[in-house]
């Protein structure tokens, strides 16, 4: 007889963004006349960078032409969009990172669901909430955790991101082996500082932890002193793997280009304590269940760091984050709590009732979606995201409806 994996029964029955889709697919077979703006998942609504679409219409003649058609790329990424990620995300910021130490791929979201399945399934996990909801889940189907009793699993060390800590959560008071982070991050919108991300280096230094980095919004950070790589802290390298992706940066969600920074230094343990490392295990599990993200997609993605690309990219990371300030002022004028929104596209609104009750409010009365904070965690309860990805026009017309609804 054929057997589950029933870890998979421990999760919740539908992933979050899917749970809102099908709320919002009801309602808007309910009310087919509402006009519904969302400001919910947060997935690009602006065309590629022109740079991109040129490199990108290059690339697909290349494949239409025997002499230059690609077969199977490099599992790893083509070099030159490996050597253009390390000369314009890495070198300029004193980051000692090497073009064979990044990983291309189709999403942080697969790479960081992935990544676990390298370490140990004994491990101590510690994991922010709120949190992006792939870290935990992940975890879950790989049976690191027991069940989850009043919105925690057991066995996971959850790292409170509260009003209090101004969402900047704790080091964990006990030994923890794997550590995820997110900065700037989803959902709140918190940015860290460079000392303080100095003390998770030095704490996962200490406890021979790894850290999981996921920068994915790094490309909203304007601020020149909030850190842009957690290798821009000394010591990283040891204990640290990066999450990086063009979804938000250029708008690849639909196009899918990310990659993983995996340091040669990163180590992990096995049972005896031999080092072992990182780089070469996840090089391992990458090229037997990854065939390398498609030759069109990386040179689209390369043109990214083209001079045409680079101003590009900046004019459409502008524009959203003109969205950002718009929700951020209208939404503290409305009289609510509000993070994030700067160096970030999503601000993080404390609604102090329940926040699926906030969410369909905000569906039924203004025909606006966003994403109730209890979503991401029980430390999300009283709380949702309103995110900045939508068109200016349609940020506008939410905020006058929410104006109107509130
Ligand atoms: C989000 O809305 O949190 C993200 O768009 C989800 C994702 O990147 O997978």
């Amino acid at each position: 007889m054929i057997k589950i994996n029933e870890n998979y029964l421990k999760l919740q029955s539908s992933y979050l963004f899917s749970n809102i889709a099908k709320r919002v697919a009801a309602f808007q077979e309910a009310n087919p006349d509402k006009g519904i703006i969302k400001l919910g998942i947060g997935d690009v609504t602006r065309a590629l960078p022109q740079a991109c679409i040129k490199a990108f219409h290059l690339a697909v003649d290349e494949m239409a032409d025997d002499n230059t058609f690609k077969g199977y790329g490099p599992e790893q990424g083509y070099d030159f969009l490996r050597e253009k990620v390390v000369a314009n995300d890495y070198t300029p910021r004193g980051a000692a990172i090497s073009p064979d130490e990044i990983f291309v791929s189709d999403g942080a979201k697969c790479d960081s669901g992935n990544i676990q399945e390298i370490f140990a399934g004994d491990i101590k996990i510690a994991i922010p909430d709120p949190v992006y909801p792939v870290y935990l889940d992940s975890n879950v189907m790989a049976g690191r955790t027991g069940h989850s009793n009043n919105d925690r699993y057991e066995n996971i060390v959850y790292l409170d991101s509260t009003r209090e800590n101004r969402f900047l959560p704790d080091l964990p008071r006990e030994p923890v082996d794997l550590i995820y982070l997110c900065f700037p991050n989803n959902p709140t919108g918190a940015t860290i500082s460079k000392d303080l991300l100095k003390t998770w280096v030095d704490y996962a230094r200490e406890n021979k932890a790894v850290i999981l980095y996921d920068a994915a919004y790094e490309a909203f950070i304007q601020d020149d002193e909030v850190p842009r790589s957690i290798y821009e802290v000394q010591g990283a390298r040891e204990v640290a793997i990066e999450f990086k992706s063009f979804s938000k940066t250029a708008g690849f969600t639909g196009t899918r280009c990310a990659f993983t920074v995996v340091p040669k230094d990163c180590a992990a343990y096995d049972t005896k304590g031999e080092k072992h490392f990182i780089h070469a295990l996840w090089n391992r599990r990458h090229c037997t269940k990854f065939n390398g993200v498609s030759y069109p997609v990386q040179k689209a993605a390369e043109a990214v760091y083209s001079e045409e690309g680079k101003n590009q990219v900046k004019a459409l990371i502008r524009y959203y984050q003109n969205n950002a300030d718009i929700i951020l002022k209208e939404m503290s004028a409305l009289g609510y709590e509000c993070a994030g929104g700067k160096n970030a596209p999503y601000i993080w609104i404390y609604s102090e009732t329940d926040s699926w009750e906030f969410f369909d409010h905000l569906l039924n009365k203004a025909g606006v979606v966003c994403t109730p904070g209890a979503g991401f965690g029980r430390c999300g309860q009283g709380f949702i995201r309103i995110s900045a990805f939508n068109s200016l026009e349609n940020v506008e017309k939410a905020m006058a409806r929410i104006k109107k609804a509130l």
